[in-house]
């Protein structure tokens, strides 16, 4: 069977890949800026080619069986999407696995929600065959954070209830198995981890692994909002800013049901946010670099 990654040199893109591998997959990565596919596995194809560019896809998709469809958070990310899906139709690709996001149908007011949602609904009506995988916040986002812990503050305006989490290893394993595995096709399946994490919550438990003190910086919006846009550009500081504040005024819970739906599709139960938190504050000791748990 013959996959084509893409995202396949990001967070969960790369562990999608060495999960296929590990699998006995034929894998084709697709690669976009030359030289990130130095990180993946020798043995795996890697062809160049853009999202947005329908060329470069249609060739990256010749002779492949299945495709794993991951769409990085740009403003053109729909187009950038339905151009790969529109291709896998025409090209007869027999399953695609999209990477959503946990609850995109209750926040279609937040731009990378949107595109996401329309995405699915585009594969629900018009194909190709597909699996939708809808994970909740990463784990390792926060491997990011070592400067801001080492002073002291954890800084993600998650909030006081906890919001839906998950560990990319969790979710590449998911799509792995929908890739390679029977009886996928037309489900949904939410990812998330055992528990909600809060702002609190991971401030307490960085504070336990750091051996130091570290304080939930809270939720001034417009305070993080400002702080995005030192390193991301303004329209994507805009959209996180409105995502976390959602989650804050609507809530973005996993249920227990959730968590059993995961556990099943999974073989075991998910990855625990302490574990990965665990690990990455060692590495860190160790002088390892800040991105962990891939
Ligand atoms: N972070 C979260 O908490 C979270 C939660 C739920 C869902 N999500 C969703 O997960 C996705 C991000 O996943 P991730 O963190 O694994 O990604 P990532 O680490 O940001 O990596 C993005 C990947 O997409 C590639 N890429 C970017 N633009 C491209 C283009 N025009 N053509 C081809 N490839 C392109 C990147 O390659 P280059 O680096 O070479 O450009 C990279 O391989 C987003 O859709 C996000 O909404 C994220």
């Amino acid at each position: 069977m013959k996959i084509l990654v893409t995202g396949s040199t990001g967070t969960v893109g790369s562990e999608v890949v060495r999960q296929l591998h590990r699998r006995g997959a034929t894998v084709r990565a697709l690669v976009h800026r030359r030289g990130a596919a130095d990180a993946l596995p020798p043995e795996v194809e890697t062809v160049a080619g853009d999202l947005l560019d329908p060329v470069s896809v249609e060739q990256a998709l010749q002779g492949m069986d299945k495709m794993f469809l991951l769409n990085a958070v740009t403003p053109d990310e729909l187009t950038q999407a339905l151009i790969a899906c529109n291709l896998a139709r025409r090209l007869r690709i027999r399953h695609v696995v999209q990477l959503s996001v946990f609850q995109a149908d209750r926040f279609r007011d937040v731009p990378h929600f949107a595109s996401k949602l329309a995405l699915e609904g585009a594969l629900r009506e018009f194909g190709p065959p597909f699996t939708i995988l809808r994970p909740g916040y990463y784990f390792q986002n926060d491997a990011r954070l070592k400067e801001a812990l080492a002073g002291g503050l954890y800084p993600v305006p998650l909030g006081p209830t906890g919001i839906a989490a998950a560990d990319a290893r969790d979710i590449a394993e998911a799509a792995a198995i929908a890739l390679t595995g029977e009886g996928h096709e037309g489900k949904t399946y939410n990812v998330v981890g055992p528990n909600l994490l809060s702002g609190p919550g991971a401030a307490a438990t960085w504070s336990g692994f750091l051996g130091r003190e570290v304080r939930y910086a809270g939720e001034d919006f417009d305070r993080y909002e400002r702080q995005l846009r030192e390193h991301l550009p303004t329209w994507a500081a805009f959209d996180l800013r409105k995502m976390f504040q959602s989650y804050r005024e609507r809530g973005f819970t996993s249920s227990a049901d959730d968590v059993a739906g995961i556990t099943r599709l999974l073989g075991h139960p998910p990855r625990a946010y302490e574990d990965f938190a665990r690990e990455t504050a060692e590495g860190w000791k160790k002088g390892e670099g800040e991105k962990r748990g891939r």
